[in-house]
């Protein structure tokens, strides 16, 4: 029987949940271990089609301990083995790229897809692939924003589309299309998942393609607009740095419920109470049916 499995890795944004240096309310309450909450690494996850290889989607700071997330079958024996047969990545930004030097031991050049222009970024402001030469080295397959690629060996067709414009920090360069993607993944069986860790802006296009996946994983980064400013940690609102935050009536949970698709947010921010399982954002999100995906979480489509 054919399915489509995504694994969560990695269910927090950048800085993870706690982030190291944050004393919020969320952090505050997951360090000391309240009940009803829970620690999150960095944004990941791994999907596959039927028993093909699995393929690590962004790869967080946290890649290693990620990897001991993934059943001990998917390892096979002797010398040195991934359980992953390449590396997708959405963007260039530190949380989803930075793991790629954490995989330097590949005993192969490391397989990554990614866009011209993320690949252009880890090659010039950040040059993480450069660097990698002198290690195991990558092979690049581009990916391209507005076309659909067959991922080589892994039995998957990912559709590409621009999510967000919004260049890293590190970047000196403009960003623009390509710059942060979402990806439709289709099994051979035809089922599908779309995975969008950053949602800039709701189209009617990106609701068309939601509607029609099997299960989306969507940007849960923020819950308000303004919830940094709102925990006194900077002036920066949720659209400034590229999110369409969940609450509000135009808000990403609104435009889940009126898709009606199987929902789970990702990528969500240390500071978003939706963290907290008694908060009310988070019994919101519960009744319009929206999953919070914590880290471990197997998602599977038949
Ligand atoms: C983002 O998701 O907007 C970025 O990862 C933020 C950052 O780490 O600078
Ligand atoms: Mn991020
Ligand atoms: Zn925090």
């Amino acid at each position: 029987m054919s399915t489509l499995q995504v694994r969560i890795l990695g269910s927090a944004a950048g800085g993870g949940s706690p982030q190291w240096n944050c004393n919020c309310t969320v952090c505050t309450a997951v360090r000391r271990g309240d009940a009803g909450t829970q620690s999150r690494m960095q944004s990941s996850l791994a999907i596959r089609s039927g028993d093909g290889p699995w393929l690590l989607v962004n790869a967080s700071p946290d890649v290693h301990r990620q990897v001991e997330l993934m059943p001990a079958e998917h390892r096979t024996t002797g010398g040195r083995s991934s359980p992953f047969a390449g590396v997708l990545l959405t963007d260039a930004e530190i949380d989803h790229a930075s793991g790629l030097l954490l995989l330097r031991e590949s005993t192969e050049p490391l397989q990554v897809f990614a866009t011209a222009q993320a690949y252009g970024a880890l090659t010039s402001d950040w040059p993480l692939v450069t660097m990698l030469s002198d290690w195991c080295g990558v092979d690049w397959r581009e990916l391209t924003a507005g076309t659909s690629t067959r991922l080589d060996g892994f039995d998957l067709t990912a559709d590409c589309f621009t999510t967000g414009e919004d260049a890293p920090r590190y970047q000196r360069a403009a960003g623009g299309p390509g710059t942060s993607i979402g990806i439709t993944f289709r099994s051979a069986g035809g089922q599908t998942v779309t995975y969008c860790p950053t949602i800039e802006t709701w189209s009617d296009e990106l609701r068309t393609r939601l509607a029609a996946s099997d299960l989306v994983l969507v940007d849960g980064t923020f819950w308000g607009a303004t919830e940094l400013a709102d925990e006194g940690l900077g002036s920066r609102s949720a659209r400034d740095m590229g999110h369409v935050p969940l609450g509000g009536a135009d808000g990403t949970a609104a435009q889940l419920a009126a898709l009606g698709t199987r929902a789970v947010v990702v990528h969500i921010n240390n500071t978003n109470r939706i963290l907290l399982e008694t908060s009310a954002e988070r019994a919101a999100l519960e009744a319009l049916d929206i999953t919070v995906a914590h880290d471990g979480l197997l998602l599977e489509i038949t």
